[in-house]
């Protein structure tokens, strides 16, 4: 079991009405100290309150780090734009789940186990044939990989760190599986079965665009940019859906159940539906000289209407991870023939207006990972409703991940926060004859 490695970093004291309390201070490796308030409540009878969670720190973890004024992302240490540059996503699915990168040894034995995964039960297939074919792609995931829970409930043990590891190595081999099922069958083409010879990626593009009709050639710069993206959305801290499957996990819930859960979570368009929401954004812009209107609807306070893939709760400097996509942009663009694709010079004008206008600099808001994914994935042959899936794959390791860590960790309990009620008083029930 992993043991705490936060350092005492003092005390805090917090007085209110006729108590004072001493909590401790703990600090990491990098980032925030921390103020232990687990005492709180059974010291003072006084709740923290905190919703949407902008100042709380739900757990200890050493997978991701984010410094959102350096805008910096690390990966069990290593910089996301490093390893996006000269790793590829099996190696760096190892290294959020073991945390280390791996020698040669341990590199083919890790990809061999995902490769040997990748078939999905055939019942499974069943499962799509109930969705329309019009489904979203987001609908069809989360109802499928809700379903693997039927097919291994009696056989994950959490509790086992084997059945945590094979149950880990299952869900990143057969999400780039269903994802490909879920976009075969929007659009009424038959499965391609996935193939060991090729790799995680490759396989995936191949059971994505191959027909059985003729043979398929994944084109390598393609394979190797998605590869990249992937990387790029491989895990992010505490984001929403990552709390999401942490917190479903903390009841002891199967694995494949707390992933469709997290599935749930990044569909919205706070949260991955952005890069779907982004590029249906740029499209509704259409050309340049239609930026100012839309920037001027972004600063109204009376519109929703937000500018998809800007800003962030966390970084409050450029996004590390959108200077990499928007790189992974121009090469795929470029290689089918795209560069001058309306919508990457309408995001390009936006990006450069948007960073320039007060509103934007004031309130720290920079293109994030989904600005400009969407357009990538549409130059790489994907419709928009699969963008999110897309994104839901590359995910599944980091969520994974953070789930064994919960499970592994010694203080572990059930999430359960608690409110502050402000509804009605008791109350004694009114009969009908009297209301
Ligand atoms: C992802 O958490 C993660 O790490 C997520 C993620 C990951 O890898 O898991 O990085 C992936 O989800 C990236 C974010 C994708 N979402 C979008 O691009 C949607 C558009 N962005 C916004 O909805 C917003 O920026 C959020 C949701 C991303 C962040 O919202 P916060 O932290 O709650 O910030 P906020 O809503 O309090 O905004 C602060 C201010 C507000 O103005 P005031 O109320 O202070 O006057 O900035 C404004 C907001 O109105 N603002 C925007 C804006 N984002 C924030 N104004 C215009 N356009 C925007 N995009």
């Amino acid at each position: 079991m992993k043991q705490s490695k936060a350092v005492a970093a003092g005390t805090a004291r917090l007085s209110y009405a006729d108590s004072t309390v001493e909590l401790p201070v703990y600090s990491g490796t990098a980032g925030p100290h921390v103020i232990d308030i687990r005492k709180l409540y059974a010291e003072t009878d006084v709740f923290t309150y905190d919703p949407g969670f902008t100042s709380t720190a739900s757990c200890e973890s050493s997978i991701t780090f984010i410094d959102g004024d350096k805008g910096v992302c690390l990966y069990r240490g290593y910089p996301v734009d490093q390893l996006a540059a000269q790793s590829n996503f099996i190696e760096v699915c190892y290294l959020l789940l073991y945390g280390k990168l791996p020698n040669q040894q341990e590199m083919t034995t890790f990809d061999r186990s995902i490769t040997l995964h990748t078939m999905v039960h055939e019942q499974l297939a069943a499962f799509f044939r109930g969705f329309r074919r019009d489904a979203h792609p987001m609908a069809v995931m989360c109802g499928v990989v809700g379903a693997l829970s039927a097919f291994y409930h009696d056989s994950t043990d959490v509790n086992d760190p084997r059945q945590r590891d094979i149950a880990s190595h299952r869900l990143i081999a057969k999400l780039p599986t269903i994802a490909a099922m879920a976009y075969k069958y929007s659009i009424g083409q038959p499965f391609i079965y996935p193939l060991n010879s090729q790799g995680y990626t490759e396989n995936f593009m191949r059971m994505a665009f191959a027909v059985p009709a003729e043979e398929y050639k994944v084109n390598p710069i393609l394979a190797k940019a998605l590869d990249t993206i992937f990387i790029l959305h491989a895990d992010h801290e505490q984001n929403a859906s990552t709390s999401t499957v942490r917190l479903a996990g903390s009841s002891g819930a199967n694995p494949f159940a707390c992933i469709a859960a997290g599935i749930a979570c990044l569909w919205g368009p706070a949260h991955g539906g952005a890069n779907e929401a982004a590029l249906k954004m740029l499209e509704e812009i259409g050309t340049p000289d239609r930026i100012p209107e839309f920037i001027a609807r972004a600063k109204d306070k009376d519109d929703p209407f937000r500018l998809m893939g800007f800003g962030h709760r966390v970084y409050k400097n450029y996004d590390p991870r959108a200077k990499v996509m928007q790189k992974q942009a121009r090469i795929v663009l470029d290689e089918v023939g795209a560069h001058n694709d309306p919508l990457f010079q309408v995001a390009m004008e936006l990006e450069k207006i948007a960073l320039k206008d007060e509103y934007f600099v004031e309130k720290k808001l920079y293109p994030n990972v989904d600005f400009y994914s969407g357009i990538t994935l549409r130059a790489l042959g994907f419709p928009t409703s699969m963008f999110t899936a897309l994104f839901a794959l590359a995910r599944t390791v980091g969520w994974i991940a953070q789930w064994k860590e919960m499970i592994e960790d010694p203080h572990q309990k059930i999430g359960r926060p608690r409110q502050i009620y402000t509804g009605e008083p008791m109350r004694d029930y009114v009969p009908l004859a009297k209301r």
